[in-house]
């Protein structure tokens, strides 16, 4: 409303930002734990005098920085254009609350870029204990990148007590915030090691150095599940009652929730049974098995943090339409189409006759031609539905929503979603405009699927 509208379909821009996130994510947080393996991997090489585990490790050292710095940093980036676009309200509310935050992880992640390259490019022309403490240095700064940015991603989901006390700490120490650390820095031990092993699969040759490697890296693997469990269990603790209640009351939400169990089961007993106990089991087919596991147990938990951040998407503070909620009951009243910018210069422009000397005219609309009338109804669509919901393919579809719907239905549910779904923000329009919502959804809606006998006078006969 207060942005122009960026349309992208089938997909909706929402879950363009979680393509996007997903595959950040799944190198950032092998960024993190790949720096602690690196550090507490060298010590423990130059301790053994172990030169061929030095050899591999540099040899990682470089498969890591070509991921976690060059794709890492792309998608990054990727993350921060992409949320701009699609989310302007939420990225403009985070920007006020946090610049300070991100000045923070600015400074680390230099640190972070600075440590990883001396650590890689003066391999062999420093101290052993000076490249150790170098790769310290690596692992810390990107694990406060972690944490400062973490930070800001639980205040998404639950603000806690911020919209009493609107001040960055309060922001920042939100009730998701130890939780969601936990289970992230969980997942960077366990990506690490399955990275490590993917990469060791393939790159170490020789059988004695390959069960070395797979031994070193099974513990914190184990340790990173248990951390991801534990801080499962206090992120749903932690849940603000609207998320917990989505969680519950979606049937797609139910089956992910019940995969993500099974696959967290099954990569734990993988690692003990493999890397753990039986560490000959190295074999590329094993590794990628593991690796694929890793990743889908990380994308499916992803999703549903996403997915449970309904109606909001800064809890309490911006609604997932990109309204703040204490603008409805003005745009209520004047209308969805005067209230923004963009939709009131575009009637301006193209529907001068819904125009009086006020501005937009709520009785004036329903007197335009009903393919006008349908087609404001496909702008009000964009901006208040869009954010949830493709048209009339893709995700969430509101054509095959209310395929079979009649007028009176769509209406009802249009002038009160958060009655008909909780997860719904409210209606943000005046009665005509729903109206005109109402007249473009009945339009695309398809009718009854036929063929089919329903026993109350309708559909096929029998
Ligand atoms: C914050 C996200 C969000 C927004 C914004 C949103 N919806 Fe929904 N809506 C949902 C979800 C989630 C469902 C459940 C269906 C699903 O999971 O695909 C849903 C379901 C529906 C349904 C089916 C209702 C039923 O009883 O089965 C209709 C109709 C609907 N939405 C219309 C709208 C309209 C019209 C708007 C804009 C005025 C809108 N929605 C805005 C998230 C949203």
């Amino acid at each position: 409303m207060h942005y122009p509208w960026w349309y992208v379909p089938f997909l909706t821009s929402p879950m363009l930002i979680a393509a996007i996130s997903v595959l950040h994510v799944l190198v950032s947080h092998y960024a993190v734990g790949g720096g602690f393996f690196l550090a507490v991997e060298t010590r423990y090489a130059y301790r053994t005098k172990n030169t061929d585990y030095l050899s591999y490790l540099k040899q990682h050292a470089w498969f890591f920085i070509l991921i976690t710095v060059v794709y890492g940093a792309i998608t990054g980036v990727g993350v921060w254009w992409t949320i701009g676009l699609a989310s302007p309200l939420a990225t403009e509310t985070l920007i006020h609350n946090f610049v300070f935050g991100w000045a923070i992880e600015y400074v680390a992640f230099i640190l972070e870029i600075v440590a990883a390259f001396i650590f890689f490019y003066y391999w062999g022309r420093l101290k052993e204990k000076t490249h150790v403490t170098i790769g310290w240095i690596y692992a810390w700064a990107a694990w406060f990148s972690l944490f400062v940015i973490t930070a800001i991603t639980a205040f998404m989901l639950n603000t806690g007590a911020w919209h009493v006390n609107r001040g960055f700490w309060t922001g920042f120490f939100n009730p998701q915030l130890i939780p969601q650390v936990l289970a992230r820095t969980g997942g960077a031990f366990l990506l690490a090691s399955l990275y490590v092993y993917l990469h060791a699969s393939f790159k170490a040759k020789d059988r004695a150095l390959r069960d070395l490697i797979e031994s070193r890296s099974a513990r914190p693997a184990l340790w990173g599940a248990l951390m991801i469990v534990v801080g499962g269990v206090w992120w749903y603790l932690a849940l603000p009652e609207s998320s917990r209640a989505a969680l519950a009351a979606a049937s797609v939400l139910n089956v992910l929730m019940v995969f993500i169990f099974a696959l967290t089961v099954a990569v734990f007993v993988m690692l003990y049974l493999g890397p753990y106990r039986n560490p000959g089991w190295f074999t590329p087919g094993f590794t990628i098995l593991i690796f694929l596991s890793g990743v889908a147990a990380v994308t499916t938990g992803e999703y549903i943090r996403e997915a449970v951040r309904k109606p909001y998407i800064i809890y309490n503070a911006v609604l997932g339409n990109q309204i703040l909620p204490e603008e409805i009951p003005a745009l209520r009243k004047s209308g969805y189409l005067e209230g923004g910018v963009w939709t009131r210069a575009l009637v301006s422009k193209d529907y001068p006759k819904a125009v009086s000397g006020t501005g937009v005219d709520e009785a004036l609309l329903l007197t335009l031609p009903d393919t006008e009338q349908r087609k404001l109804g496909a702008v009000l669509f964009q901006y208040h539905c869009n954010d949830c919901h493709a048209i009339e393919a893709g995700y969430s579809p509101i054509a095959h929503l209310t395929r079979g719907w009649t007028f009176e239905m769509i209406r009802v549910v249009v002038e009160h979603p958060e009655k008909s779904h909780f997860f719904m923000p409210p209606w943000a329009g005046t009665r005509e405009e729903a109206i005109l919502l109402t007249k473009y959804l009945v339009n695309i809606a398809p009718a009854h699927p036929a063929g089919m006998y329903y026993g109350n006078g309708e559909g096929r006969t029998p």
